[in-house]
């Protein structure tokens, strides 16, 4: 099966990349870069002894795009290319829709075009907006409280009404919990630039001396121990998810919605004490007010993957906390 896979170089894009062309699917892969690095190409060879072919373009650049599709003939489009910073999408929210929403229209409108009628789709949680209740099952109520959230939820109705017009259409859309974790190589991990936003890398570069101290944003939440509660998923039960939607989903008209998550929810000390354990030195940290927007926990209900995926998560805490560990020591500047 031929798969173009979008945003490749990123942190889920390229573990992706990995478990696909371990299992001998042919890739091609394309990414802007905006937020990631080519060295990622040659590492994800490296890994897998596979080669394939990396176009550098940008989802905005409609021309660029097309020649993707004049020059490949795909079974089926990956699609994780979008900006994710929360924060930043409340800042720039023109940029955040212009980005996520023109890009994956150009994207959509040139599968119209080449006939490529299937896609599986990056959302994520956050569409489940303000939760009430956990576990957070698929068909719980709906959205969005950033513009980030917006777009996930904006995609996922442009998928639908896709496969609206066009019932011919196979559209996977997986909803991520929070994925943490790296190659178990240490050789490929997450690269984020300047400082970090969320819990794992502030956590490693803290461990690794980068950052002083975590600030825990809230320690009086209705949970365990007060601090927030998440469903942190390792990214590689993450990309074998995105096989699995692909081996059971492709050819299947439908829209195929998914949680991807463990269905196991962790304190932030939890995660905190659990990585201190692993790189065996304290980390310091400081309880701060909450963070605005944030909720007191979220979880996945993930029994709908396991049961039409056969998908379930393998990979717990400690090995999450250990392979984020050895990614950041094996890189303490990350691929810069
Ligand atoms: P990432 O930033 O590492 O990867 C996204 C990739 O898309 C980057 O390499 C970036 O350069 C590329 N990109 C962005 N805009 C582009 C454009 N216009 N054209 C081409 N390439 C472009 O992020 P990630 O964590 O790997 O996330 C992958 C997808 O999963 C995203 O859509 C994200 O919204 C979604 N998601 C991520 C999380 C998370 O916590 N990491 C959770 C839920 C959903
Ligand atoms: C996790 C927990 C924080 C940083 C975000 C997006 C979501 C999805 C995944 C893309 C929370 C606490 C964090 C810190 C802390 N992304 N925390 N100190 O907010 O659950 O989800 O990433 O789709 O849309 O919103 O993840 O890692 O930022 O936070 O105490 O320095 O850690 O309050 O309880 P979040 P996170």
């Amino acid at each position: 099966m031929k798969v173009l896979v979008t945003g490749g170089t990123g942190y889920i894009g390229s573990h992706t990349c990995i478990e696909l062309l371990e299992r001998g699917y042919e890739l091609v892969v394309f990414d802007s870069l905006v937020n990631s690095s080519e060295k990622v190409v040659d590492i994800v060879k490296s890994i897998t002894g596979k080669d394939f072919k990396f176009y550098k373009c940008d989802m905005l650049d409609a021309d660029g795009l097309e020649q993707i599709f004049e020059d490949n003939k795909f079974d089926s489009v990956v699609h994780f290319a979008g900006l994710k910073a929360v924060g930043e999408s409340v800042e720039m929210p023109v940029k955040y829709y212009t980005n996520n929403i023109c890009g994956t229209l150009n994207l959509l409108r040139l599968m119209e075009k080449y006939e490529v009628r299937n896609i599986v789709f990056s959302s994520s949680a956050t569409v489940y907006g303000d939760v009430k209740t956990v576990p957070i099952s698929e068909d719980f109520p709906l959205s969005a409280t950033n513009p980030y959230g917006g777009t996930k939820l904006m995609i996922e109705n442009i998928l639908k009404d896709l496969f609206v017009s066009d019932n011919r259409f196979s559209v996977s859309i997986l909803r991520y919990f929070n994925p943490i974790g790296a190659h178990i190589s240490g050789r490929l991990g997450e690269n984020p630039r300047g400082i970090p936003n969320n819990l794992m890398p502030y956590i490693t570069q803290v461990a690794i001396g980068k950052l002083d101290y975590l600030r825990v944003f809230g320690d009086t939440y209705p949970t365990r121990d007060g601090t927030g509660v998440r469903d942190y998923i390792h990214v590689v039960d993450l990309a074998i998810g995105h096989i699995k939607a692909l081996e059971k989903k492709t050819g299947i008209p439908g829209v195929h919605i998914y949680n991807l998550g463990t269905g196991i929810g962790y304190s932030v000390l939890e995660i905190l004490h659990t990585m201190e354990e692993v790189c065996k030195k304290k980390i310091p940290y400081r309880i701060v007010s909450p963070r605005a927007g944030d909720i007191a926990q979220c979880y996945a209900d993930a029994s709908k993957a396991l049961l039409e995926l056969g998908w379930k998560a393998e990979r717990g805490l400690k090995q999450m906390c250990e392979d984020s560990w050895r990614w950041q020591s094996m890189n303490p500047n990350g691929l810069e």
